[in-house]
């Protein structure tokens, strides 16, 4: 609901017809901004689950849920867009409790997390502790359309729906695992993981997390680049393979034309009526 790297705002509308239509429990695991969530005419159902290990995207997510609350403060900080010292100073609050444990909601950190993302991010990267201050040409800041999104019912329903956790990946599939529950999985892509601060799922997280998918009761849609070991953990004769040409929107590696995978352990929506 927010402009963040890998987010899937340009993808959602071809993954959301792969939503199973009889589930009771929708996970996005690897939340980030959770666009396919609010794009999608599948979700709410009825339970709802935002997940990520950045403790300051499940804050954010958190304080969300008090839709008019969160609004409010973060209409306080408008006044601080394009100032740089005040950037400098939240950016330094935040990455010095950056792994820290702190309590949740926590309304103005939300805030000014989501200020520095909105004036960090420019297509290319993300907030991190060395960030600089990124001023907009846009007529209407990224802060502001964010802010107003929580005067929409189109959010603020599904936000009110939400439960938030703080979870490494495989915890999260293990509390919600059920024959009822879909897992929408977009982790971070494999030799692209340092874009994101809050983690360093390697190589053998990416295994650890394909081998834990192999042994799931829930469905679950997996979104990635191809790489070597992918096709040998969920070989192409077990599991459903969707590729979708996209277009990158990530500046380091160019806007070239790419295969996005959904890979999925279940027959979809709209493939069953050629199974009839
Ligand atoms: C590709 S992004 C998800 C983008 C999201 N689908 C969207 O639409 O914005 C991957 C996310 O995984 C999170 N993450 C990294 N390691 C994790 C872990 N071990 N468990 C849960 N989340 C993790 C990152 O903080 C990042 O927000």
């Amino acid at each position: 609901m927010f402009p963040y790297i890998g987010g899937k705002s340009s993808h959602a509308k071809w993954i959301s017809p792969y939503i199973p239509s009889d589930i009771s429990t929708y996970v996005e695991v690897f939340g980030g901004a959770m666009w396919l969530y609010f794009q999608s005419d599948k979700t709410p159902v009825k339970t709802n689950i935002y997940n990520d290990w950045n403790r300051h995207l499940a804050n954010i997510f958190k304080c969300s849920i008090d839709t008019d609350h969160h609004r409010e403060v973060l209409e306080s900080y408008i006044c601080d867009i394009g100032n740089e010292d005040m950037f400098n100073e939240y950016r330094d609050e935040i990455f010095t409790i950056y792994d820290g444990e702190f309590h949740m909601p926590d309304y103005p950190l939300a805030a000014k997390y989501m200020l520095c993302q909105l004036q960090t991010f420019s297509g290319n990267t993300n907030f991190r502790e060395n960030s600089k201050i990124y001023r907009s040409p846009d007529p209407k800041h990224k802060f502001v359309s964010y802010t107003e999104k929580f005067s929409k019912d189109k959010f603020t329903t599904k936000l009110k729906q939400l439960t938030v956790e703080n979870l490494d990946c495989r915890d999260l599939i293990h509390v919600y695992d059920d024959k009822d529950t879909f897992f929408y999985i977009d982790p971070p892509y494999y030799n692209m993981e340092s874009y994101y601060t809050a983690d360093a799922f390697g190589h053998d997280d990416h295994i650890e997390l394909l081998e834990l998918l192999k042994t799931t009761k829930a469905r679950w849609a997996l979104s990635y680049y191809h790489f070597d070991d992918l096709e040998k953990v969920l070989p192409r004769d077990e599991y459903l393979w969707h590729e979708q040409e996209t277009f990158s929107t990530n500046a380091r590696v160019s806007t070239a034309k790419r295969t996005e995978l959904l890979i999925m352990n279940y027959r979809p929506p709209s493939l069953e009526s050629l199974f009839e």
